[in-house]
Protein backbone atom coordinates (compact mmCIF):
# COMPACT_ATOMS: atom_id res chain seq x y z
CA UNK A 1 0.00 0.00 0.00
CA UNK A 2 2.98 2.60 0.92
CA UNK A 3 4.46 1.77 -2.23
CA UNK A 4 1.53 2.42 -4.57
CA UNK A 5 1.42 6.16 -2.81
CA UNK A 6 5.26 6.55 -3.30
CA UNK A 7 4.49 5.87 -6.85
CA UNK A 8 1.29 7.98 -7.00
CA UNK A 9 3.20 11.30 -5.13
CA UNK A 10 6.09 10.31 -7.80
CA UNK A 11 3.65 10.79 -10.75
CA UNK A 12 2.23 14.34 -9.71
CA UNK A 13 5.76 15.54 -9.22
CA UNK A 14 6.73 14.67 -12.72
CA UNK A 15 3.89 16.08 -14.01
CA UNK A 16 3.68 19.12 -12.31
CA UNK A 17 7.52 19.68 -13.34
CA UNK A 18 7.13 18.84 -17.42
CA UNK A 19 4.36 21.92 -16.73
CA UNK A 20 7.16 24.30 -15.79
CA UNK A 21 9.43 23.12 -18.73
CA UNK A 22 7.00 23.79 -21.38
CA UNK A 23 5.44 26.89 -20.08
CA UNK A 24 9.25 28.72 -20.13
CA UNK A 25 9.50 27.21 -23.84
CA UNK A 26 6.34 28.46 -24.79
CA UNK A 27 7.50 32.14 -23.34
CA UNK A 28 11.29 31.88 -24.76
CA UNK A 29 9.26 31.28 -27.78
CA UNK A 30 7.06 33.61 -27.94
CA UNK A 31 10.03 36.75 -28.52
CA UNK A 32 10.04 34.98 -32.42
CA UNK A 33 6.00 35.23 -32.23
CA UNK A 34 3.83 36.00 -35.66
CA UNK A 35 1.97 39.91 -35.53
CA UNK A 36 -1.17 39.59 -36.82
CA UNK A 37 -4.16 42.12 -37.58
CA UNK A 38 -7.32 41.18 -35.13
CA UNK A 39 -10.64 42.78 -35.85
CA UNK A 40 -13.95 41.04 -33.88
CA UNK A 41 -11.52 38.12 -32.76
CA UNK A 42 -8.81 39.88 -30.72
CA UNK A 43 -7.86 38.29 -27.52
CA UNK A 44 -9.71 38.94 -24.16
CA UNK A 45 -12.20 41.39 -26.58
CA UNK A 46 -9.46 43.80 -26.99
CA UNK A 47 -10.05 46.34 -29.47
CA UNK A 48 -9.72 45.93 -33.13
CA UNK A 49 -5.93 46.03 -33.47
CA UNK A 50 -3.48 43.39 -33.50
CA UNK A 51 -2.36 40.03 -31.98
CA UNK A 52 0.67 37.49 -31.69
CA UNK A 53 -0.03 34.73 -33.56
CA UNK A 54 2.37 31.82 -31.61
CA UNK A 55 5.44 30.04 -33.24
CA UNK A 56 4.07 27.60 -35.58
CA UNK A 57 0.84 29.03 -35.60
CA UNK A 58 -0.87 31.61 -38.30
CA UNK A 59 -3.07 34.68 -38.82
CA UNK A 60 -6.62 34.23 -40.50
CA UNK A 61 -8.98 36.01 -41.95
CA UNK A 62 -12.43 34.52 -41.78
CA UNK A 63 -16.37 35.55 -43.74
CA UNK A 64 -19.29 34.35 -42.33
CA UNK A 65 -23.21 34.80 -43.03
CA UNK A 66 -25.14 36.88 -40.07
CA UNK A 67 -28.40 37.77 -40.09
CA UNK A 68 -29.19 41.80 -39.97
CA UNK A 69 -32.31 42.21 -38.40
CA UNK A 70 -32.41 45.54 -39.78
CA UNK A 71 -32.44 44.17 -43.42
CA UNK A 72 -33.74 41.04 -42.89
CA UNK A 73 -31.32 39.20 -45.01
CA UNK A 74 -27.84 37.13 -44.04
CA UNK A 75 -24.88 39.56 -44.61
CA UNK A 76 -20.98 38.69 -44.94
CA UNK A 77 -19.27 39.56 -41.33
CA UNK A 78 -15.62 39.34 -41.79
CA UNK A 79 -12.88 38.31 -38.77
CA UNK A 80 -9.78 38.70 -38.59
CA UNK A 81 -7.24 37.37 -35.93
CA UNK A 82 -3.96 35.04 -34.47
CA UNK A 83 -5.01 31.24 -34.50
CA UNK A 84 -4.17 29.25 -31.47
CA UNK A 85 -0.98 27.00 -32.17
CA UNK A 86 -2.81 23.50 -30.68
CA UNK A 87 -4.07 22.16 -33.99
CA UNK A 88 -1.54 24.29 -35.88
CA UNK A 89 -4.34 26.06 -37.45
CA UNK A 90 -5.03 22.74 -39.40
CA UNK A 91 -8.56 22.55 -38.17
CA UNK A 92 -9.51 26.16 -38.63
CA UNK A 93 -8.00 26.64 -41.60
CA UNK A 94 -9.77 23.70 -43.17
CA UNK A 95 -12.58 24.24 -41.60
CA UNK A 96 -14.98 26.01 -44.12
CA UNK A 97 -14.15 22.41 -46.32
CA UNK A 98 -16.89 20.68 -43.98
CA UNK A 99 -20.41 21.65 -44.16
CA UNK A 100 -21.73 24.18 -41.49
CA UNK A 101 -25.12 25.33 -40.77
CA UNK A 102 -23.98 28.82 -41.61
CA UNK A 103 -21.40 29.41 -44.02
CA UNK A 104 -18.06 30.26 -42.54
CA UNK A 105 -14.76 30.56 -44.74
CA UNK A 106 -11.36 30.91 -43.14
CA UNK A 107 -8.26 31.59 -44.95
CA UNK A 108 -4.72 31.29 -43.08
CA UNK A 109 -1.43 32.79 -43.73
CA UNK A 110 2.16 32.73 -41.71
CA UNK A 111 4.56 34.27 -43.92
CA UNK A 112 4.83 37.88 -42.73
CA UNK A 113 2.81 39.82 -40.02
CA UNK A 114 0.19 41.52 -40.81
CA UNK A 115 -0.25 39.02 -43.73
CA UNK A 116 -3.92 38.70 -43.20
CA UNK A 117 -5.14 42.21 -43.18
CA UNK A 118 -4.99 42.11 -46.91
CA UNK A 119 -6.86 37.85 -47.12
CA UNK A 120 -10.27 38.19 -48.74
CA UNK A 121 -11.66 34.31 -48.42
CA UNK A 122 -14.61 34.13 -50.63
CA UNK A 123 -18.43 33.34 -48.92
CA UNK A 124 -18.92 29.56 -49.83
CA UNK A 125 -22.73 28.43 -50.13
CA UNK A 126 -24.06 25.86 -47.99
CA UNK A 127 -23.96 22.56 -49.23
CA UNK A 128 -24.90 19.45 -47.60
CA UNK A 129 -21.53 17.94 -49.21
CA UNK A 130 -18.37 19.12 -50.09
CA UNK A 131 -17.53 20.22 -52.97
CA UNK A 132 -16.00 17.74 -55.69
CA UNK A 133 -12.91 20.25 -55.41
CA UNK A 134 -11.97 19.36 -51.82
CA UNK A 135 -12.98 16.13 -51.35
CA UNK A 136 -9.71 14.85 -52.13
CA UNK A 137 -8.27 17.32 -49.60
CA UNK A 138 -11.55 15.93 -46.70
CA UNK A 139 -10.49 12.54 -47.32
CA UNK A 140 -6.77 13.24 -46.43
CA UNK A 141 -7.06 14.82 -43.41
CA UNK A 142 -9.87 12.73 -41.94
CA UNK A 143 -8.59 9.43 -42.98
CA UNK A 144 -10.32 6.09 -42.62
CA UNK A 145 -13.53 7.53 -41.21
CA UNK A 146 -14.67 9.14 -44.14
CA UNK A 147 -13.98 6.46 -46.50
CA UNK A 148 -15.69 4.02 -44.12
CA UNK A 149 -18.74 6.09 -44.03
CA UNK A 150 -18.62 6.29 -47.68
CA UNK A 151 -18.80 2.54 -47.81
CA UNK A 152 -21.60 2.62 -45.42
CA UNK A 153 -23.83 4.77 -47.58
CA UNK A 154 -22.32 2.89 -51.04
CA UNK A 155 -24.06 0.10 -49.62
CA UNK A 156 -26.89 1.54 -48.17
CA UNK A 157 -27.42 2.94 -51.66
CA UNK A 158 -27.22 -0.39 -53.47
CA UNK A 159 -29.45 -1.78 -51.11
CA UNK A 160 -32.28 0.54 -51.58
CA UNK A 161 -31.61 -0.03 -55.34
CA UNK A 162 -31.63 -3.95 -54.81
CA UNK A 163 -35.29 -3.65 -52.83
CA UNK A 164 -36.45 -1.12 -55.77
CA UNK A 165 -35.58 -3.54 -58.40
CA UNK A 166 -37.25 -6.27 -56.75
CA UNK A 167 -40.56 -4.50 -55.48
CA UNK A 168 -40.63 -3.56 -59.49
CA UNK A 169 -40.22 -6.74 -60.68
CA UNK A 170 -43.02 -8.19 -58.21
CA UNK A 171 -45.53 -5.93 -59.62
CA UNK A 172 -44.74 -6.62 -63.33
CA UNK A 173 -44.86 -10.22 -62.55
CA UNK A 174 -47.96 -9.97 -60.67
CA UNK A 175 -49.72 -7.67 -63.48
CA UNK A 176 -48.36 -10.58 -65.96
CA UNK A 177 -49.76 -13.15 -64.30
CA UNK A 178 -53.44 -11.75 -64.46
CA UNK A 179 -53.37 -10.81 -67.36
CA UNK A 180 -52.43 -14.31 -68.18
CA UNK A 181 -55.42 -15.04 -66.42
CA UNK A 182 -53.79 -15.46 -63.07
CA UNK A 183 -53.57 -19.11 -62.36
CA UNK A 184 -52.38 -22.28 -64.33
CA UNK A 185 -53.59 -20.82 -67.51
CA UNK A 186 -53.42 -24.01 -69.78
CA UNK A 187 -53.64 -22.71 -73.50
CA UNK A 188 -55.11 -25.71 -74.83
CA UNK A 189 -57.70 -24.32 -77.03
CA UNK A 190 -60.96 -26.58 -77.76
CA UNK A 191 -60.61 -28.07 -81.50
CA UNK A 192 -60.54 -25.06 -83.85
CA UNK A 193 -63.64 -23.40 -83.35
CA UNK A 194 -64.96 -19.59 -82.63
CA UNK A 195 -66.92 -19.31 -79.47
CA UNK A 196 -70.04 -18.58 -81.20
CA UNK A 197 -69.69 -21.98 -82.58
CA UNK A 198 -69.46 -23.27 -79.31
CA UNK A 199 -71.90 -21.58 -77.72
CA UNK A 200 -74.21 -22.46 -80.73
CA UNK A 201 -73.67 -25.83 -80.27
CA UNK A 202 -75.06 -25.97 -76.54
CA UNK A 203 -78.00 -28.30 -77.46
CA UNK A 204 -80.62 -24.71 -77.52
CA UNK A 205 -80.68 -25.85 -81.12
CA UNK A 206 -83.00 -22.34 -81.21
CA UNK A 207 -79.99 -20.51 -80.99
CA UNK A 208 -82.19 -18.05 -78.36
CA UNK A 209 -81.49 -19.69 -75.34
CA UNK A 210 -78.35 -18.50 -72.73
CA UNK A 211 -76.71 -21.17 -75.04
CA UNK A 212 -73.54 -22.26 -73.52
CA UNK A 213 -71.71 -25.21 -73.91
CA UNK A 214 -71.05 -27.20 -70.59
CA UNK A 215 -67.75 -27.84 -72.39
CA UNK A 216 -66.88 -24.10 -72.56
CA UNK A 217 -68.24 -23.50 -68.98
CA UNK A 218 -65.95 -25.76 -67.33
CA UNK A 219 -62.69 -24.73 -69.36
CA UNK A 220 -63.61 -21.20 -70.17
CA UNK A 221 -61.14 -19.69 -67.08
CA UNK A 222 -58.08 -21.70 -67.89
CA UNK A 223 -58.49 -20.01 -71.99
CA UNK A 224 -58.92 -16.67 -71.06
CA UNK A 225 -56.01 -14.28 -71.88
CA UNK A 226 -56.58 -10.96 -69.94
CA UNK A 227 -55.35 -8.24 -71.71
CA UNK A 228 -56.24 -4.85 -70.21
CA UNK A 229 -58.43 -3.78 -67.18
CA UNK A 230 -61.82 -1.55 -68.97
CA UNK A 231 -63.94 -0.56 -65.96
CA UNK A 232 -64.45 -1.10 -62.56
CA UNK A 233 -67.96 -0.99 -60.87
CA UNK A 234 -69.29 -1.45 -57.28
CA UNK A 235 -68.98 -5.52 -58.06
CA UNK A 236 -66.27 -6.70 -59.68
CA UNK A 237 -63.74 -5.02 -62.41
CA UNK A 238 -63.98 -5.67 -66.41
CA UNK A 239 -61.53 -6.56 -68.38
CA UNK A 240 -61.13 -6.95 -72.13
CA UNK A 241 -59.62 -10.35 -72.85
CA UNK A 242 -58.82 -12.81 -75.50
CA UNK A 243 -60.99 -15.90 -75.66
CA UNK A 244 -59.60 -17.91 -78.74
CA UNK A 245 -59.48 -15.57 -81.63
CA UNK A 246 -62.09 -13.26 -80.38
CA UNK A 247 -62.30 -10.22 -77.85
CA UNK A 248 -64.96 -10.87 -74.71
CA UNK A 249 -65.58 -8.79 -71.29
CA UNK A 250 -64.83 -10.38 -68.61
CA UNK A 251 -66.12 -9.11 -65.09
CA UNK A 252 -64.46 -10.42 -62.43
CA UNK A 253 -66.26 -10.09 -59.04
CA UNK A 254 -64.82 -9.19 -55.99
CA UNK A 255 -64.98 -11.91 -53.39
CA UNK A 256 -67.65 -10.37 -51.31
CA UNK A 257 -69.75 -10.15 -54.24
CA UNK A 258 -70.36 -14.32 -55.07
CA UNK A 259 -74.07 -13.66 -54.72
CA UNK A 260 -73.88 -11.24 -57.19
CA UNK A 261 -71.93 -13.47 -59.62
CA UNK A 262 -74.26 -15.99 -58.92
CA UNK A 263 -77.14 -14.13 -59.71
CA UNK A 264 -75.78 -13.06 -62.85
CA UNK A 265 -74.82 -16.24 -64.30
CA UNK A 266 -77.93 -17.95 -63.37
CA UNK A 267 -80.19 -14.80 -65.48
CA UNK A 268 -77.77 -15.28 -68.34
CA UNK A 269 -78.80 -18.60 -68.43
CA UNK A 270 -82.12 -18.26 -68.74
CA UNK A 271 -83.87 -20.32 -71.44
CA UNK A 272 -84.33 -17.97 -73.84
CA UNK A 273 -82.64 -14.84 -72.74
CA UNK A 274 -80.88 -14.84 -75.71
CA UNK A 275 -82.13 -11.23 -77.58
CA UNK A 276 -79.80 -9.10 -80.14
CA UNK A 277 -80.46 -5.79 -77.19
CA UNK A 278 -79.53 -8.01 -74.34
CA UNK A 279 -75.73 -8.72 -73.88
CA UNK A 280 -74.27 -11.60 -75.09
CA UNK A 281 -73.45 -14.28 -72.48
CA UNK A 282 -70.24 -16.13 -73.36
CA UNK A 283 -70.01 -17.74 -70.06
CA UNK A 284 -69.36 -18.30 -66.32
CA UNK A 285 -66.39 -19.84 -64.00
CA UNK A 286 -65.50 -20.06 -61.23
CA UNK A 287 -60.97 -20.54 -60.56
CA UNK A 288 -58.94 -20.62 -57.90
CA UNK A 289 -55.86 -22.32 -56.08
CA UNK A 290 -57.45 -23.50 -52.57
CA UNK A 291 -55.81 -20.16 -50.67
CA UNK A 292 -58.53 -17.54 -52.98
CA UNK A 293 -61.08 -17.69 -55.48
CA UNK A 294 -62.27 -15.86 -58.27
CA UNK A 295 -65.59 -15.47 -60.18
CA UNK A 296 -65.74 -14.67 -63.74
CA UNK A 297 -68.37 -14.00 -66.20
CA UNK A 298 -67.61 -13.86 -69.76
CA UNK A 299 -69.39 -11.66 -72.42
CA UNK A 300 -69.63 -10.21 -75.50
CA UNK A 301 -66.55 -7.27 -75.97
CA UNK A 302 -68.21 -3.99 -77.17
CA UNK A 303 -65.48 -1.81 -77.62
CA UNK A 304 -68.16 1.64 -77.30
CA UNK A 305 -68.65 0.61 -73.86
CA UNK A 306 -71.25 1.21 -71.82
CA UNK A 307 -74.37 3.87 -73.14
CA UNK A 308 -73.34 6.63 -70.62
CA UNK A 309 -69.46 6.83 -71.89
CA UNK A 310 -70.48 6.55 -75.61
CA UNK A 311 -73.28 10.13 -74.80
CA UNK A 312 -70.05 11.37 -73.19
CA UNK A 313 -68.77 11.54 -76.58
CA UNK A 314 -70.71 11.84 -79.46
CA UNK A 315 -73.51 14.22 -80.64
CA UNK A 316 -76.93 12.44 -82.12
CA UNK A 317 -79.11 13.30 -85.02
CA UNK A 318 -82.57 12.06 -84.68
CA UNK A 319 -81.69 8.59 -86.31
CA UNK A 320 -79.16 7.63 -84.05
CA UNK A 321 -81.36 9.01 -80.87
CA UNK A 322 -84.11 6.82 -81.62
CA UNK A 323 -81.96 3.81 -82.97
CA UNK A 324 -80.33 4.04 -79.29
CA UNK A 325 -83.39 4.76 -77.70
CA UNK A 326 -85.41 2.16 -79.36
CA UNK A 327 -82.84 -0.94 -79.44
CA UNK A 328 -82.83 -0.18 -75.54
CA UNK A 329 -86.31 -0.33 -75.16
CA UNK A 330 -86.26 -3.63 -77.32
CA UNK A 331 -83.93 -4.87 -74.87
CA UNK A 332 -85.90 -4.40 -71.99
CA UNK A 333 -89.41 -5.32 -73.35
CA UNK A 334 -87.81 -8.20 -73.71
CA UNK A 335 -86.76 -8.60 -70.69
CA UNK A 336 -89.80 -8.02 -68.83
CA UNK A 337 -92.07 -10.31 -71.50
CA UNK A 338 -92.99 -13.78 -69.99
CA UNK A 339 -92.63 -16.18 -72.96
CA UNK A 340 -95.43 -19.13 -72.42
CA UNK A 341 -94.84 -22.53 -73.50
CA UNK A 342 -92.61 -25.69 -72.12
CA UNK A 343 -89.60 -24.18 -73.14
CA UNK A 344 -91.30 -20.72 -71.93
CA UNK A 345 -88.89 -17.87 -70.49
CA UNK A 346 -89.97 -15.96 -66.68
CA UNK A 347 -90.72 -12.71 -66.83
CA UNK A 348 -87.47 -10.70 -65.94
CA UNK A 349 -87.49 -6.65 -63.97
CA UNK A 350 -83.56 -5.76 -63.84
CA UNK A 351 -83.69 -3.27 -60.91
CA UNK A 352 -80.58 -1.27 -61.83
CA UNK A 353 -81.32 0.23 -65.08
CA UNK A 354 -79.03 2.95 -65.84
CA UNK A 355 -76.71 4.42 -68.52
CA UNK A 356 -73.92 2.53 -67.25
CA UNK A 357 -75.40 -0.88 -67.18
CA UNK A 358 -76.31 -0.37 -71.11
CA UNK A 359 -73.82 -1.03 -73.07
CA UNK A 360 -73.28 0.30 -76.95
CA UNK A 361 -72.74 -2.62 -80.24
CA UNK A 362 -71.01 -1.49 -83.18
CA UNK A 363 -74.02 -1.37 -84.89
CA UNK A 364 -75.16 2.25 -82.65
CA UNK A 365 -77.94 0.00 -80.94
CA UNK A 366 -77.99 -0.76 -77.54
CA UNK A 367 -77.70 -4.32 -75.13
CA UNK A 368 -78.52 -4.06 -71.94
CA UNK A 369 -76.31 -5.29 -68.79
CA UNK A 370 -75.89 -6.54 -65.59
CA UNK A 371 -78.25 -8.36 -63.83
CA UNK A 372 -76.61 -9.15 -60.50
CA UNK A 373 -79.89 -7.78 -58.86
CA UNK A 374 -82.97 -9.38 -61.13
CA UNK A 375 -85.89 -10.93 -60.14
CA UNK A 376 -87.81 -13.37 -62.42
CA UNK A 377 -91.44 -14.55 -62.09
CA UNK A 378 -92.87 -17.32 -63.59
CA UNK A 379 -97.23 -16.40 -63.60
CA UNK A 380 -97.93 -19.91 -63.85
CA UNK A 381 -96.77 -20.81 -60.74
CA UNK A 382 -96.83 -17.62 -59.27
CA UNK A 383 -93.25 -18.08 -58.53
CA UNK A 384 -91.56 -14.76 -57.60
CA UNK A 385 -87.38 -15.37 -57.67
CA UNK A 386 -85.51 -12.32 -56.14
CA UNK A 387 -81.86 -12.35 -55.94
CA UNK A 388 -80.29 -13.48 -52.02
CA UNK A 389 -77.91 -10.85 -52.59
CA UNK A 390 -77.87 -7.35 -50.00
CA UNK A 391 -77.07 -5.62 -53.66
CA UNK A 392 -79.32 -2.23 -54.20
CA UNK A 393 -79.92 -0.45 -57.08
CA UNK A 394 -78.50 2.77 -57.90
CA UNK A 395 -80.04 5.79 -55.85
CA UNK A 396 -79.70 8.19 -58.37
CA UNK A 397 -82.11 5.78 -60.77
CA UNK A 398 -84.57 4.77 -57.78
CA UNK A 399 -88.14 5.54 -58.79
CA UNK A 400 -90.27 7.64 -56.11
CA UNK A 401 -91.51 4.04 -54.44
CA UNK A 402 -88.16 2.55 -54.34
CA UNK A 403 -87.12 5.61 -51.73
CA UNK A 404 -89.58 5.86 -49.63
CA UNK A 405 -90.19 2.04 -49.36
CA UNK A 406 -93.66 2.02 -50.64
CA UNK A 407 -93.11 -0.85 -53.37
CA UNK A 408 -94.85 -3.87 -52.50
CA UNK A 409 -91.77 -6.40 -53.28
CA UNK A 410 -94.01 -9.08 -53.67
CA UNK A 411 -95.44 -7.71 -56.68
CA UNK A 412 -93.74 -8.66 -60.20
CA UNK A 413 -95.42 -5.99 -61.65
CA UNK A 414 -93.92 -3.35 -59.10
CA UNK A 415 -90.42 -4.47 -60.08
CA UNK A 416 -91.47 -4.12 -63.86
CA UNK A 417 -93.06 -0.66 -63.02
CA UNK A 418 -89.83 0.60 -61.12
CA UNK A 419 -87.71 -0.24 -64.00
CA UNK A 420 -89.24 1.59 -66.07
CA UNK A 421 -88.97 5.18 -64.30
CA UNK A 422 -85.11 4.51 -64.25
CA UNK A 423 -85.35 3.63 -67.89
CA UNK A 424 -87.23 7.20 -68.44
CA UNK A 425 -83.88 8.88 -66.93
CA UNK A 426 -82.15 6.81 -69.44
CA UNK A 427 -83.87 7.95 -72.39
CA UNK A 428 -83.71 11.68 -71.00
CA UNK A 429 -79.80 11.34 -71.14
CA UNK A 430 -79.93 10.03 -74.81
CA UNK A 431 -82.23 12.68 -75.90
CA UNK A 432 -80.47 15.66 -74.52
CA UNK A 433 -77.07 14.47 -76.66
CA UNK A 434 -79.59 15.05 -80.15
CA UNK A 435 -79.14 17.80 -81.83
CA UNK A 436 -82.21 19.86 -81.97
CA UNK A 437 -82.49 22.86 -84.57
CA UNK A 438 -78.31 23.48 -84.00
CA UNK A 439 -78.61 23.16 -80.20
CA UNK A 440 -77.36 19.79 -78.13
CA UNK A 441 -77.12 19.91 -74.73
CA UNK A 442 -74.09 18.84 -73.18
CA UNK A 443 -73.72 15.37 -71.30
CA UNK A 444 -75.19 14.88 -68.00
CA UNK A 445 -76.63 12.45 -65.15
CA UNK A 446 -80.41 12.71 -64.33
CA UNK A 447 -80.67 15.31 -61.60
CA UNK A 448 -77.46 16.61 -61.75
CA UNK A 449 -78.18 20.20 -61.09
CA UNK A 450 -80.25 18.72 -57.71
CA UNK A 451 -77.88 16.08 -55.63
CA UNK A 452 -74.02 15.56 -55.09
CA UNK A 453 -72.28 13.62 -57.16
CA UNK A 454 -72.93 10.66 -54.86
CA UNK A 455 -76.41 11.28 -53.55
CA UNK A 456 -77.46 9.60 -50.14
CA UNK A 457 -80.95 8.33 -49.78
CA UNK A 458 -81.76 11.22 -48.24
CA UNK A 459 -80.84 13.43 -50.85
CA UNK A 460 -82.69 11.51 -53.76
CA UNK A 461 -85.83 11.09 -51.71
CA UNK A 462 -85.86 14.78 -51.06
CA UNK A 463 -86.11 15.45 -54.43
CA UNK A 464 -88.11 12.98 -56.03
CA UNK A 465 -90.31 11.48 -53.63
CA UNK A 466 -90.99 15.24 -51.57
CA UNK A 467 -90.61 17.64 -54.04
CA UNK A 468 -91.53 15.45 -57.09
CA UNK A 469 -89.16 17.07 -59.34
CA UNK A 470 -87.64 15.28 -62.56
CA UNK A 471 -85.46 15.67 -64.99
CA UNK A 472 -85.89 19.27 -66.94
CA UNK A 473 -87.12 19.12 -70.07
CA UNK A 474 -85.82 22.06 -72.95
CA UNK A 475 -87.72 24.23 -74.51
CA UNK A 476 -86.69 23.67 -77.71
CA UNK A 477 -87.91 20.29 -77.90
CA UNK A 478 -91.46 21.47 -78.43
CA UNK A 479 -90.44 22.46 -81.57
CA UNK A 480 -89.99 19.33 -83.34
CA UNK A 481 -92.01 16.31 -83.94
CA UNK A 482 -89.50 13.64 -82.93
CA UNK A 483 -88.58 15.17 -79.44
CA UNK A 484 -92.75 16.08 -79.04
CA UNK A 485 -92.70 12.60 -78.94
CA UNK A 486 -89.66 11.69 -77.06
CA UNK A 487 -90.26 13.55 -74.40
CA UNK A 488 -94.14 12.40 -74.00
CA UNK A 489 -92.46 8.80 -73.44
CA UNK A 490 -90.26 9.87 -71.39
CA UNK A 491 -92.79 12.40 -69.15
CA UNK A 492 -94.93 9.01 -68.99
CA UNK A 493 -92.89 6.88 -68.02
CA UNK A 494 -91.28 8.53 -64.84
CA UNK A 495 -94.74 9.22 -63.41
CA UNK A 496 -95.18 9.24 -59.62
CA UNK A 497 -98.07 7.19 -59.71
CA UNK A 498 -95.89 3.67 -60.95
CA UNK A 499 -99.47 2.29 -62.40
CA UNK A 500 -99.81 4.97 -64.99
CA UNK A 501 -96.69 4.63 -66.62
CA UNK A 502 -95.96 3.18 -70.04
CA UNK A 503 -95.06 -0.33 -70.18
CA UNK A 504 -92.03 -1.45 -72.01
CA UNK A 505 -93.80 -2.69 -74.36
CA UNK A 506 -95.43 0.57 -75.27
CA UNK A 507 -92.75 2.28 -75.57
CA UNK A 508 -90.91 0.20 -77.79
CA UNK A 509 -94.22 0.19 -80.15
CA UNK A 510 -94.11 3.84 -80.37
CA UNK A 511 -90.20 4.24 -81.07
CA UNK A 512 -90.54 1.31 -83.42
CA UNK A 513 -93.19 3.66 -85.94
CA UNK A 514 -90.83 6.81 -85.09
CA UNK A 515 -87.92 4.65 -85.64
CA UNK A 516 -89.52 3.37 -89.14
CA UNK A 517 -89.82 6.81 -90.27
CA UNK A 518 -86.27 7.56 -90.16
CA UNK A 519 -85.47 4.46 -91.95
CA UNK A 520 -87.97 5.21 -94.20
CA UNK A 521 -86.33 8.61 -94.94
CA UNK A 522 -83.35 6.53 -95.46
CA UNK A 523 -84.48 5.22 -98.09
CA UNK A 524 -86.07 7.31 -100.06
N1 LIG B 1 -69.22 -6.24 -72.27
C1 LIG B 1 -68.54 -5.11 -72.15
N2 LIG B 1 -67.88 -4.59 -73.21
C2 LIG B 1 -67.20 -3.43 -73.10
N3 LIG B 1 -67.12 -2.71 -71.98
C3 LIG B 1 -67.77 -3.17 -70.90
C4 LIG B 1 -68.51 -4.39 -70.93
N4 LIG B 1 -69.04 -4.59 -69.70
C5 LIG B 1 -68.67 -3.55 -68.95
N5 LIG B 1 -67.90 -2.68 -69.65
C6 LIG B 1 -67.27 -1.44 -69.16
O1 LIG B 1 -66.89 -1.66 -67.83
C7 LIG B 1 -67.44 -0.65 -67.00
C8 LIG B 1 -67.68 -1.21 -65.63
O2 LIG B 1 -68.81 -2.04 -65.65
P1 LIG B 1 -69.49 -2.50 -64.31
O3 LIG B 1 -70.78 -3.11 -64.64
O4 LIG B 1 -68.51 -3.30 -63.53
O5 LIG B 1 -69.65 -1.17 -63.51
P2 LIG B 1 -70.70 0.01 -63.70
O6 LIG B 1 -71.82 -0.46 -64.57
O7 LIG B 1 -69.96 1.21 -64.19
O8 LIG B 1 -71.21 0.28 -62.26
P3 LIG B 1 -72.10 -0.73 -61.38
O9 LIG B 1 -71.10 -1.51 -60.62
O10 LIG B 1 -72.92 0.16 -60.55
O11 LIG B 1 -72.88 -1.57 -62.32
C9 LIG B 1 -68.66 -0.17 -67.74
O12 LIG B 1 -69.02 1.14 -67.38
C10 LIG B 1 -68.24 -0.28 -69.19
O13 LIG B 1 -67.55 0.90 -69.56
MG1 LIG C 1 -72.70 -2.26 -64.36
Amino acid sequence: MADVNGVFLWYQCFKKTLFVILALLINVNEVSSLICYCAGHCPSNQPNGSCLARPNSSCFSAVEQVYNPDTGLLEDERTYGCLPPEENGFMQCKGHLVPHQIPKSIACCNKEDWCNKLLKPKNIVRTTTPSPMYQGELLSYTGPYNIISCLVAVSICILILIAVLAFMWLRLSNQKSARRGYLDVEKKFIGGEAVKDLIDRSGDTSGSGSGVAMLVQRTIGKQLEMIESIGRGRFGEVWKARLRDEFVAVKVFFTSEEASWARETDIYKTVLLRHENILGFVGSDIRGNGSWTQMLLITDYLEFGSLHDYLKLYVLDFAAMVKLAHSASCGLSHLHVEVFGKQGKPAIAHRDIKSRNILVKRDRTCAIADFGLAVKYKSDTNELDVAANTRVGTKRYMSPEVLDEAIDVSQFEAYRMADMYSFALVLWEIARRCKVNGIVEEYQLPFYDCVPSNPSFEDMKKVVCVDQTRPAIPKHWSTCETMQIMSKVIQESWKQNPGARLTALRVKKTLSSLESQYRDEKIV
